[in-house]
C-alpha cells in the first residue's frame, strides 16, 4: 500500500503523523511511504533519517496526496488544505479531526469527496478507553498547569501568584473539571508542585478511581493536596468562586462538549484568575471559550484571563509525536496490512473499537455524535449496515481490536511499569 504524510501548516503545529522508525517498519512490510520535505524538522527529525529509513521524499503536498492511498496526519485539515481533499477523493484520511469543534465546512469537504476519516479520537481501545487521544492527553494535562503558571502572572493580566509552595503565603487553588487523562494529569501536576487541587468527574466510579491513583501515584502526604469530588451544583459553584486557575478537561466522545462551566460561575471568580479550556477541540467546557492559537493564546474576559488553544502539544512536539505515533502505528499498519475496509469489518466483527474512529465513508457520516452536532442526521448512515456487516452487540475486549494495541495512557503505562518495579524490589 502507498502510505504518506505532509508537512502540519496549522499555527504553530509542529508534530508530523510518521516518525522515520514508523516509516522503517511500513517498509519493512513492504509498503511505500511518501513523507514531505520538511514535515518533521518541528519534532526535529530530518530528511535525510526520513530517506535512510525508506521513504520518498516529495517536495509539495498535493505530490504526496495524489499518490497515496492512505494520508497520514496530526491535525483535521484547515481551510486552506481542503483543495487537497479533492485529490483523496475515494481515500482514507488518518488524522484527529474533531468534527464536532471544527469549521463545519470540513465535514462537508469529508462527504463531498466520499473521504474514509478515521479520527483518532474516536478510535475505542480493547480495554475501552481512548488509546489515540490518551498519549496528547496526557502531554495536555501537563501543559495546562504549566501555562496555568504562566498566564497567572501579572504582565499577562494575571492574579499574580505561583501554583507552588511559597512559605507564609497562601498556597494557590486549581480546580480541574473533568477526571480523565488530561483531568488526571493537570491534577497531579499541580499537586506535585505543592498546589491544593479540586477535582470534578461526574462518573463515580471514577472519582473513587482517582482517589487510589493520586495516593498510589503521589504517596499519602502530597495526594492530601487534591480533593476528588462528584460534581455537586452548591460544591463546583464554591470551588470555581476560589480558583486561581480553572482547567476544563470534560469530555463526551466524539461529541460537543457540554458548558458544565456557567456564566455566574465565571463572573463569580477573582479578577486576574485563569481559565485553560483544554476541552476547546470539542468546543469548549467553560462559558466564554473560543478556540485560539499559540500565536495569540489568551483573551480577557470579565477580568478573568482564556487560554484556550486546540492543539496544545503541538509546541512540545519531539515527546508530542513520539508518543502519539507510537499509539497511532499499530493501526495503521493493520490497515496497509488488510486494507482500510477490511481492517474496518473485520473490527466490526470482533469489538468494533477500531471502527468507532470512522467519522465519515463513502459520502455519509457514520459517528452519531458529529451528525447530531452537526445538525445533519440526514446525512448519517450506520457504517455496519453499509458494509454489509452483522456487529457484534455485547462487547468482548479480550477477543477484539487489533493486535498490537497499546496501554490506555501513558500515567497507566507508567503506573504498571512502576508496579512491576515495586513488585520486584
Ligand atoms: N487542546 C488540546 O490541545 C487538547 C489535547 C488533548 C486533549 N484535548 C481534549 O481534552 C478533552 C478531555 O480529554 P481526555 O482525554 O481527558 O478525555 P477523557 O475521556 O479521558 O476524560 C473526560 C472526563 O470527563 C468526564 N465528564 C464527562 N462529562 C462531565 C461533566 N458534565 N462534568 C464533569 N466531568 C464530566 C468523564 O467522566 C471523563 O472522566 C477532550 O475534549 C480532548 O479532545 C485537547
Amino acid at each position: 500500500m502507498i502510505i504518506g504524510t505532509i508537512k502540519e501548516i496549522k499555527d504553530n503545529e509542529n508534530r508530523v503523523g510518521l516518525t522515520p522508525a514508523g516509516v522503517r517498519e511500513l517498509c519493512s512490510a513492504g509498503h511505500r511511504v511518501l513523507v514531505q520535505a520538511g514535515a518533521g524538522i518541528g519534532s526535529g527529525f530530518s530528511d535525510a533519517e526520513y530517506a535512510s529509513s525508506g521513504a520518498e521524499m516529495v517536495d509539495k503536498p498535493e505530490d504526496v496526496v495524489s499518490q497515496v492511498e492512505i494520508l497520514v496526519k496530526v491535525k483535521e485539515p484547515i481551510s486552506s488544505e481542503f483543495p487537497l481533499l479533492v485529490l483523496m477523493a475515494g481515500k482514507t484520511l488518518y488524522t484527529y479531526l474533531h468534527l464536532s469543534g471544527v469549521d463545519p465546512q470540513l465535514t462537508e469537504e469529508l462527504l463531498k469527496n466520499k473521504i474514509t476519516a478515521v479520527a483518532y479520537e474516536t478510535v475505542v481501545g480493547k480495554k475501552g478507553g481512548l488509546p489515540l487521544l490518551a498519549p496528547m492527553s496526557d502531554v495536555a494535562g501537563v501543559l495546562a498547569v504549566q501555562y496555568g503558571s504562566q498566564y497567572l502572572q501579572k504582565k499577562y493580566g494575571g492574579f499574580g501568584v505561583t501554583l507552588g509552595v511559597v512559605p507564609n503565603t497562601e498556597i494557590a487553588n486549581t480546580v480541574v473539571v473533568g477526571g480523565g487523562i488530561v483531568g488526571t494529569r493537570a491534577a497531579l501536576t499541580a499537586a506535585g508542585m505543592g498546589g491544593k487541587v479540586t477535582i470534578f468527574d461526574i462518573n463515580p466510579a471514577r472519582v473513587e478511581a482517582l482517589k487510589k491513583l493520586f495516593k498510589k501515584t503521589l504517596g499519602t502526604k502530597l495526594a492530601q493536596n487534591i480533593s476528588v469530588l462528584v460534581s455537586e451544583p452548591n460544591v463546583f459553584a464554591e470551588a470555581i468562586r476560589k480558583a486561581d486557575l480553572l482547567v476544563g478537561a470534560v469530555l463526551v466522545p466524539g461529541a460537543k462538549a457540554p458548558r458544565v462551566v456557567k456564566e455566574e460561575h465565571i463572573k463569580s471568580m477573582k479578577k486576574g484568575a485563569v481559565i485553560v479550556d483544554v476541552a476547546i477541540d470539542q468546543g469548549g467546557c467553560v462559558w466564554g471559550s473560543h478556540a485560539t492559537s499559540h500565536s495569540n493564546p489568551i483573551y480577557e474576559i470579565e477580568g478573568k484571563i482564556y487560554c484556550c488553544v486546540a492543539n496544545m502539544p503541538g509546541q512540545v512536539a519531539r515527546q508530542s509525536t513520539q508518543a502519539l505515533t507510537y499509539a497511532t502505528l499499530p493501526y495503521l499498519l493493520e490497515m496497509a496490512k488488510k486494507g482500510v475496509i477490511k481492517a474496518v469489518k473485520s473490527s466490526l466483527k470482533k469489538d468494533g473499537g477500531f471502527a468507532k474512529g470512522v467519522n465519515t465513508y463513502a459520502g455519509k457520516i457514520v459517528w452519531e455524535p458529529v451528525a447530531q452536532d452537526l445538525n445533519r442526521m440526514n446525512d448519517y448512515a450506520d457504517l455496519a449496515e453499509m458494509l454489509g456487516v452483522q456487529k457484534k452487540t455485547e462487547h468482548h475486549p479480550a477477543e477484539g481490536g487489533i493486535e498490537a494495541e497499546r496501554p490506555h495512557s501513558a500515567l497507566e503505562k507508567t503506573e504498571n511499569v512502576r508496579e512491576e518495579a515495586r513488585k520486584q524490589a
